[in-house]
């Protein structure tokens, strides 16, 4: 199979501006960025429309029997279909960001995900993000990075970010909610939140975005096939 080009794995703590820096580095290589968190997060939002107990693991992996996720491409973004409903207005709602956490340490959820995650990714020319890319989902990524920041900065680019969609909120209930769910997924026994040994580190708290996109852009030239 002819490959599309690389794999490049982004994984590190929520706020750490993953997705900005994926989508921004797939646009200069002309590659697709897959946010794997807005998988987590349609499903989650699937099982709260449907009032699935998400407390219960069998009641979770029964409903999600039932469930195809699909991701479409839409320009440079993409929208996210549960069983061709389109989810992708819902993926931030507080709900859901309250409770992705504990659907997304489900085993089932996950063989589900991965299942999907390696066929989108099955021909290279992938930017993906997620918690767990560069250990589990491809740990053959040509490229691995582990983005990360302090607490209070990934808080206050969470505060900016919500303030632009209108939605303001106290600076401390963010970093309550953001440590709770690192927390959360560093502990879960399936795919915890870890850097791979491989992956280079990169702390953005005091780096610029552009800096960061250009860091992650030179690791992928360094890593091109000839
Ligand atoms: O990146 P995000 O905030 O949209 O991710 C939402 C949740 O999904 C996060 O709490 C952890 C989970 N997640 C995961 O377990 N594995 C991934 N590859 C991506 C996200």
């Amino acid at each position: 199979m002819t490959k599309r080009g690389i794999v490049v794995a982004i994984d590190g703590p929520a706020g750490a501006g993953k997705s900005t820096v994926a989508k921004a580095v797939a646009k200069r290589l002309r590659y697709v960025h897959i946010d794997t968190g807005a998988m987590y997060r349609a499903l989650t939002f699937k099982l709260l429309q449907a009032g699935v107990d998400i407390s219960v693991e069998e009641r979770v992996e029964q409903a999600i029997a039932d469930y195809r996720i699909d991701m479409m491409a839409e320009g440079d973004t993409f929208r996210v279909l549960v069983n061709d409903e389109d989810v992708t207005g819902h993926l931030r709602d507080a709900a859901v960001t309250a409770a992705v956490a504990t659907v997304s340490g489900y085993r089932a959820v996950r063989e589900l995900l991965f299942t999907e995650q390696r066929r989108l990714a099955r021909q290279g020319g992938v930017v993906m993000d997620g918690r767990d890319i560069g250990t589990v989902v491809f740990p053959q990524a040509e490229v691995k990075i582990f983005l990360t920041a302090q607490l209070e900065e990934r808080a206050r680019r969470r505060q900016i970010e919500l303030a632009d969609r209108g939605i303001l909120r106290d600076r401390t209930n963010i970093v309550q909610e953001i440590a709770a769910r690192d927390e959360a997924d560093r502990r879960r026994p399936v795919s915890p939140l870890v850097q791979a040994p491989d992956a280079v580190l990169i702390d953005t708290t005091a780096l610029s975005l552009d800096a960061v996109i250009e860091r992650v852009l030179a690791l992928c030239q360094s890593r091109m096939p000839e």
